[in-house]
């Protein structure tokens, strides 16, 4: 293919942005910077205005557990090639199953609607702290009810034959305005102190996303994690002393309870042949 055509097929391009917050935002500046038209959507009225101005084209939505959404906003908003779904698993619902149901009320207008990819931002929370290396793979027996509810978030995505879906567990997101250091800071008896931290910086997510859209990894799962796993007293406490905020205190657990879990990069790196920007282990 030569350069023209080539450009001219990335311009053409359009990605809507379900959740234009830390992370979708400045992912849907990224991929404005690359040519895509970016939709971007935002619960929060004052914020349809930043989107604007930044050349994101602002959508007010908020994703609702209890009907279908067929309003002309979200049909509109889904008239593009690739879907973002960020929405986050909030703490704060009511029954996690809530967040299920939110997902599952926008696929009726996700499947009338142009989209042929979409991609999830998932979490490596789904894996059970029990002290192993976990691969995207494995066999996972859910530790809570959020982890159940995350994956049969995945499962019902990538069942869906109307689009493909590509699966990206985040680890915990830092960076810019959430730097590591604030986290625990001041915070006591914190459990799992010589558990080894799974951490990503918003620079890797967001090349990421770029490398899973420019590879067609359809219908698959990936892990985003730093290569670093310091362990979380260590991290944290340097963090902290680093930013000048409080030490955050851990508890003085016996070593069954102090496992946690690394999750493992490779399938990534070798797909996309990234190589990682940031690791926690490195940071001064
Ligand atoms: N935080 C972590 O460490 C972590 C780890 C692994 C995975 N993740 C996942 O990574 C994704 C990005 O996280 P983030 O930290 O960037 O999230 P964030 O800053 O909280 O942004 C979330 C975005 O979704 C919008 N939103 C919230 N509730 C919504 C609803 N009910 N309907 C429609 N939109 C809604 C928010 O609207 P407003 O613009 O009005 O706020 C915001 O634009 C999330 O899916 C999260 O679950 C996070």
């Amino acid at each position: 293919m030569d350069n023209t055509i080539k450009e001219k097929t990335i311009l053409n391009k359009s990605i809507s942005i379900l959740g234009c917050g830390w992370l979708g935002l400045p992912f849907g500046e990224f991929m404005l910077g690359k040519g895509y038209v970016v939709k971007g959507s935002t619960t929060t009225l004052s914020k349809l205005d930043t989107l604007q101005q930044k050349g994101i084209q602002p959508f007010l939505f908020i994703a609702n557990k209890k009907e279908p959404d067929d309003s002309a906003l979200l049909r509109d908003f889904l008239k593009s090639d690739i879907l973002f779904l960020n929405i986050p698993f909030r703490r704060s619902l009511e029954n996690p199953s809530d967040y299920l149901d939110e997902i599952v009320q926008l696929l009726p207008s996700i499947e009338k609607s142009p989209i042929k990819r979409l991609i999830f931002a998932s979490s490596t929370s789904v894996y059970p702290n029990d002290g192993k290396t976990w691969h995207e793979s494995d066999a996972i027996i859910p530790e809570t009810i959020r982890s159940k509810v995350l994956l049969q978030v995945e499962q019902t995505l990538l069942n869906n034959a109307h689009f493909d879906t590509t699966i990206i567990r985040f680890a915990g997101l830092y960076g810019p305005k959430r730097p590591s250091g604030q986290f625990l800071a001041g915070r006591k008896e914190i459990a799992r102190g010589k558990a080894p931290v799974n951490l990503i910086h918003l620079d890797d997510c967001i090349h990421i996303l770029d490398q899973l859209l420019n590879h067609s990894h359809e219908d698959d799962i990936f892990n985003a994690v730093s290569d670093g796993h310091p362990l979380r007293k260590e991290y944290y406490t340097k963090r902290a002393i680093k930013m000048g905020l409080p030490v955050p205190l851990f508890s003085n657990e016996d070593n069954r309870k102090n496992i946690g879990k690394i999750v493992s990069n490779n399938k990534i790196k070798t797909a996309c042949d990234y190589s990682f920007i940031q690791n926690p282990s490195s940071e001064p």
